[in-house]
């Protein structure tokens, strides 16, 4: 089932989410229903906090972006050729790398792209969809995807990166999406 993604603006995408037990309510029909409409949306990653789910779930696939990308490009990324995983309970163990600069959006931020430096790579602890723990390491434009999900189970968005200025430019925008006023063709929940 596609759910609606939560807009900027909803109290859940600024609350820290809690780690789960295995024997959370529909888990598997909810992780099914966040593929569908991660995928929906044209999303490479989805957090619970934007399906209105304080916990600390969410899902990537970098798998999409390497296939879609152009041979020449390909090779600049370590992480060829990406992964598709479910992360529950992630907590980051290490940072590592240079910092580098990539163009991101967000789902619960249509219309607006903006750079944002984060490291190339990064060392989780996480259980998979089945409650296994896995301690990884993850480099390039997966590990850029991660960061970014893991950011919204702590209540942070790619924004809050920007400098003060450029962040004062975008709140016309923000504001307008806040209340509903953004024409998106995903179905959104904005309060
Ligand atoms: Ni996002």
């Amino acid at each position: 089932m596609i759910l609606p993604i939560v807009a900027y603006g909803q109290p859940v995408l600024r609350s820290v989410a809690k780690d789960i037990e295995a024997d959370y309510p529909n888990l598997q029909q909810l992780i099914a229903d966040m593929w569908e409409t991660m995928y929906h949306s044209n999303g490479v990653g989805l957090a619970a906090p934007q399906i209105n789910h304080s916990i600390r779930l969410f899902v990537i696939d970098s798998v999409q972006i390497f296939a879609n990308m152009e041979d020449e490009d390909r090779g600049k990324y370590p992480d060829e050729p990406g992964v598709k995983q479910v992360f529950i309970n992630a907590h980051i163990d290490a940072l590592g790398g240079d910092e580098w600069c990539y163009n991101e959006g967000c789902l619960s931020i249509p219309k607006i792209r903006e750079d944002v430096y984060r490291t190339e790579q990064v060392t989780l602890t996480y259980l998979d969809e089945n409650f296994v723990r896995h301690t990884r390491r993850f480099d390039g434009i997966t590990a850029r995807i991660i960061l970014h999900e893991y950011d919204h189970l702590e209540g942070k968005l790619f924004i809050d990166y920007l400098k003060p200025l450029k962040r004062k430019l975008l709140k016309g925008k923000l504001d307008d999406i806040s209340k509903g006023k953004v024409k998106v063709d995903y179905r959104m929940l904005f309060s």
